[in-house]
């Protein structure tokens, strides 16, 4: 094999030379599995078959079958880990409390969330190699977008009742909508009322944004099949990267060159307090002094990438929240009864919206029921790390916690595998003053929005716009599916998502 790659390569014939790079790259893929699984061969493995190749006929099954497989493991192995095959490379899966709380506890320079996602999702190519190297912007969104929720939030609710005017009017009859692809136009608008204002009324600008993350994940399944160093010069042809930061730049180019012109005349504080309150100026902000980020073509890549964590995720939130909800239509009053208390008494605002115990207490179940991913949390060892149970992972180990499983867990959860919309509520009422219960309290119980210091830092945002589009849907709507079966999720290897093309039934509630 190795003379006749030697030929090849000697005599130049263009497909035998495509035919040797595809055998080399297998070769290496092969041989480097191979390594990878003697350092891990202490870790016991699931769904890979003990014949040669049987790794990739592993990561096939893994493709088809993750939450059964990761299940598995889980049941296998109590407070263990255990390892699945990825197309690319071995995760390592970490059960139960007390591992969950290791990486919780491990600094980033020991288990490294950036590299783990880096490598699951090339972001250096396919979301801009700047916010890979300098995301200042997650500190945007942990610190300043989250302090002045509560001040957009007024435009947020008048986002949510014309976006719904406008995309999903409500009618007498029983209608049938597409419901994902209204849902993320609805998300998009009103996430993006307060990131760039009225601008989110641009169809074509919220179609970029929003097909953004599509196009991410779409390239990332290319990419993951091929060597590290064709990587930039292929995204660069067949990649979507450019293409939508252009777009991105086409829309936002006057609005962004207007602010920095201000900016560099007034800096945030403009005559008469005119700054807008939104994502661009606190962009700004975030880039003031560093030329690298203070550019048109950087700042909208940016405002994709905040557009990228914003999105889809939401809009999973609310599918999963509204197809739970419409096979059990029987919580649809106590729902109803606290919004419209809690409304009469306080008005739409953030606050009321914090009052919103049982609505908070259902979200927190649906997520909780339907995490929409197999395993989450994911981390890299960019050392040897040594696990409290003694394991130790091997520098480079790509590793994760196995959300749904541990969500189900009768021994973590009472009746863990029955759908209880109030389970938190009842929590709060009996719970000593001062414990979190919201959804918004990460833990190793509630593995939604992540752990530790590397947890969603844009959570207390998608929950506000969680409740203020169920809430909006349950005042206004009477809801239900086609002969009351919940839609299908679809998996494809540990990532989930809540049906794409179901219809939901909608009429003007009775
Ligand atoms: C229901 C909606 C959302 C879900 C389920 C979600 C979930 C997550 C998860 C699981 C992580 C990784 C945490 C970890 O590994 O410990 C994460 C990180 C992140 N999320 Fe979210 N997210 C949501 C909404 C948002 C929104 C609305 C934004 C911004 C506007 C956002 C911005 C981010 C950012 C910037 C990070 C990276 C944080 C860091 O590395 O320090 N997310 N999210």
């Amino acid at each position: 094999m190795i003379s006749q790659l030697a030929d090849t390569v000697v005599t130049g014939n263009p497909t035998a030379l495509a035919a040797a790079a595809v055998a080399g790259f297998f070769i290496f893929r092969f041989v480097r599995n191979l390594l990878g699984s003697s350092s891990l061969k202490g870790i016991p493995t699931v769904g890979v078959p003990n014949y040669p190749l049987g790794f990739y006929v592993g990561a096939w099954n893994y493709i088809k079958n993750a939450p059964a497989l990761t299940q598995e493991g889980y049941d296998k192995y109590p407070g263990g880990v255990f390892k699945v095959p990825l197309v690319n490379q071995w995760l390592v899966i970490l059960n139960g409390r007390e591992l969950s709380e290791d990486l919780k506890k491990a600094p980033d320079d020991c288990l490294s969330m950036p590299s783990a996602i880096n490598s699951m999702l090339h972001m250096e190519y396919t979301m801009g190699k700047d916010q890979y190297q300098d995301p200042y912007h997650f500190g945007v969104v942990r610190n300043t977008m989250t302090r002045n929720i509560g001040l957009g939030f007024p435009d947020m609710r008048d986002e949510t009742i014309a976006a719904f005017q406008d995309l999903l009017p409500a009618t007498d009859d029983w209608s049938a909508s597409p419901a994902m692809e209204n849902v993320i136009a609805i998300v998009s608008r009103i996430s993006n009322r307060f990131f760039v204002g009225m601008k989110c009324r641009d169809p074509d600008y919220i179609k970029v944004t929003s097909e953004f993350t599509i196009k991410v994940t779409q390239d990332t399944a290319w990419l993951h099949g091929l060597p590290e160093f064709i990587k930039p010069l292929a995204e660069s042809l067949f990649g979507h990267l450019e293409t939508h930061t252009t777009a991105a730049m086409n829309h936002l180019q006057p609005i962004l060159e207007y602010r920095l012109e201000m900016d560099d005349k007034y800096g945030p504080n403009w005559p008469n307090g005119d700054r807008p309150n939104d994502m661009i100026s606190w962009l700004i902000d975030g880039a003031r002094g560093h030329p690298m980020r203070r550019n048109i073509r950087s700042l909208s890549c940016t405002m994709l990438n905040v557009n990228f964590g914003a999105l889809h995720t939401i809009t999973q939130g609310v599918l999963h929240a509204l197809y739970t909800l419409a096979v059990h239509l029987q919580y649809v009053e106590p729902l109803r009864e606290e919004i419209e208390s809690v409304v009469e008494a306080e008005g739409w605002t953030k606050a009321a919206i914090d009052k919103m115990v049982k609505l908070d207490s259902f979200l927190k179940e649906s997520a909780r029921y339907e995490p929409g991913t197999a395993v989450n949390v994911l981390r890299r060892a960019l050392k040897d790390y040594t696990l409290s149970n003694g394991v130790t992972l091997p520098a480079g180990t790509l590793i994760g916690l196995p959300i749904m499983a541990q969500q189900h867990d009768e021994e973590i959860y009472e009746n863990g595998e029955s759908f209880d919309p109030f389970r938190y509520a009842r929590m709060k009422e009996t719970a000593e003053e001062g414990s979190n219960i919201q959804m918004t309290t990460t833990s190793t119980d509630f593995l939604l929005f992540g752990l530790g210091r590397r947890a969603c830092p844009g959570r207390f945002l998608a929950v506000t716009e969680l409740k203020l589009i169920m809430s909006h849907i349950l005042l206004n709507y009477d809801f239900k599916v086609k002969d009351g079966v919940r839609p299908d999720n679809t998996w494809i290897a540990v990532a989930g998502s809540a049906n794409p093309t179901a219809e939901v039934l909608f009429r003007k509630r009775r």
